[in-house]
């Protein structure tokens, strides 16, 4: 396991489409490792393959303690809206609403191929849905509302996600 350079908005390659992941081997178990070691160095609560350089369709998340590794995942059904106040390890010192689906609902392989569904409503829908995003070459800075747009969309201005 080791630390990897994350990469900084302004980096191409996290605007592009990561790929597929095609094999389940010993490479992608390190690197999962490896976004697991980084994400926790930076204290995230996420990370995506290319944001350590690598365009692969895999995520992690961590909620209440404990990681879940995403690859290949396909978002099958989401509902609802909710606000929170996001930042990303790759736009170090940013931060700013944005508006997520309330419930997520995920199909994903884990690192030996297996098939899982990831449900979750509130914060859970919040960092998976942001983590997807880094596999079609989307940030967080790309859907930040202001705080009038926040206002105009019914929420309350808060200090928190959670
Ligand atoms: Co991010």
């Amino acid at each position: 396991m080791a630390l990897r350079e994350v990469r900084q908005v302004g980096d191409e390659i996290l605007r592009k489409k990561s790929r597929e992941v095609t094999d389940f081997d010993v490479k992608l178990h390190s690197l999962l490792d490896d976004m697991k070691d980084t994400m926790y160095e930076s204290e995230g609560v996420g990370i995506a393959a290319v944001q350590v350089g690598l365009l692969k369709r895999a995520f992690i998340i961590e909620i209440e303690d404990k990681v879940i590794e995403f690859v290949n995942p396909t978002i099958i059904e989401k509902s609802g809206n909710q606000i929170g106040i996001e930042g990303c390890l790759s736009v170090v010192g940013e931060s700013g609403y944005v508006e997520r689906p309330d419930y997520i609902k995920i199909e994903a392989f884990n690192r030996n191929g297996e098939k899982f569904i990831f449900e979750e409503e509130g914060f859970g829908a919040i960092v998976a849905s942001h983590e997807y995003d880094h596999l079609e070459g989307e940030l967080f800075v790309d859907k930040v509302l202001t705080e009038e747009e926040v206002v105009e969309k019914g929420y309350e201005i808060e200090g928190d996600t959670e």
